[in-house]
């Protein structure tokens, strides 16, 4: 079985969105599940969040950065191009219920994954508070999505170039410090390090925090082990235990260095790519 590309767009240089034929996924697709998805035979699997979904259609859309062999060649996929394997939707939906006022905060990339989150947590009667980050203008995707899906939305860019001049952290304390909201969800979700310093920011106002963790995944299934992260001090697979987790549980220095742990490999694996292919013509693996 195949899997149909029925879109492809670049959203800004390195991010792509692609829409994909896989009706089975998208009916049982819930925000906060993940996919994982196969170029080729040959190819690596690699994890990607449920950006969206349409039953009716029959679709899920992925947003993804080049980081590496697999995204850059992905990225050179076009319509009706397929996919080898599709395999979803895995991992915990998002623990969606009507709490109040919940803010979501997405930085870079993260704000794809936040997309499908603000749609069903607005459907469950929440007031949406959306802070979105990048680090320019040029960089920030999904505004225009997030504004129709929250109440409010504020953006956030480190240069100044559009919103606020700083990092979305800044206007969650803003949020925390003003008497006007009483926030009773935080999901916070963007590289490592900005997940973990967004936990250090809201610990003191004791709100809970969740995030969506990204460790190397492999089989997706609890087997490989490959996602190893600690939560609490035990031991758990993001791939079935999690994606989300609650924040102040999480050992982020652990997730941080186990993310780097095939730094080589994946370097080697690219420049051997960068060599033999160019555009969609790649000749080897
Ligand atoms: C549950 C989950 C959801 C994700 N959702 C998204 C998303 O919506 N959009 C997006 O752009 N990225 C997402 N990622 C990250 C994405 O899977 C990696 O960027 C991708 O696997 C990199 O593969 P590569 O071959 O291009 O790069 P590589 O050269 O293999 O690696 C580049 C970097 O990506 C990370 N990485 C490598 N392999 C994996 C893997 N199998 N699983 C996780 N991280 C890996 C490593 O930190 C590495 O440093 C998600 C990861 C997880 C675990
Ligand atoms: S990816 Fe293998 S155990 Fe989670």
């Amino acid at each position: 079985m195949s899997y149909k590309i029925l879109e492809k767009r670049e959203m800004v240089p390195n991010v792509h969105l692609i829409k994909v034929d896989a009706p089975d996924v998208a009916k049982a697709a819930r925000a906060g599940q993940f996919i994982i998805l196969r170029i080729d035979e040959e190819g690596e699997r690699i994890p990607l969040t449920i950006a969206d979904y349409d039953v009716e259609e029959g679709s899920v859309t992925i947003i993804f950065q080049e980081m590496g062999k697999t995204t850059k060649q992905l990225g050179t996929l076009s319509c009706s191009d397929d996919l080898q394997d599709f395999v979803g939707p895995l991992g915990h939906p998002a623990d969606v219920r009507n709490l109040g006022t919940v803010v979501l905060v997405g930085g870079g990339i993260g704000i794809a994954p936040i997309h499908p989150q603000a749609k069903a947590y607005r459907e469950a009667g929440n007031r949406v508070i959306s802070i979105i980050g990048a680090r320019n203008e040029g960089l920030l995707i999904l505004e225009d999505e997030m504004r129709a899906r929250s109440d409010e939305l504020y953006v956030a860019t480190d240069d100044g170039s559009k919103g606020h001049h700083g990092f979305v952290t800044d206007i969650v304390k803003e949020i925390l410090d003003g008497d006007e909201e009483e926030v009773a969800r935080i999901v916070v979700i963007g590289p490592p390090i900005m997940m973990r310093v967004a936990a250090g920011v809201i610990a003191p106002y004791d709100v809970e925090t969740i995030v969506s963790l990204n460790p190397i995944m492999i089989d997706g299934t609890g087997m490989c082990g490959g996602c190893r992260v600690s939560v609490g001090g035990k031991t758990k697979f993001a791939c079935v235990d999690g994606p989300e987790f609650n924040a102040k549980d999480v050992d982020f220095d652990l997730l941080m260095s186990r993310l780097s742990l095939y730094r080589d490999e994946e370097g080697q694996a690219l420049e051997n790519y960068n060599k033999c292919c160019s555009g969609s013509d790649c000749k080897c693996q």
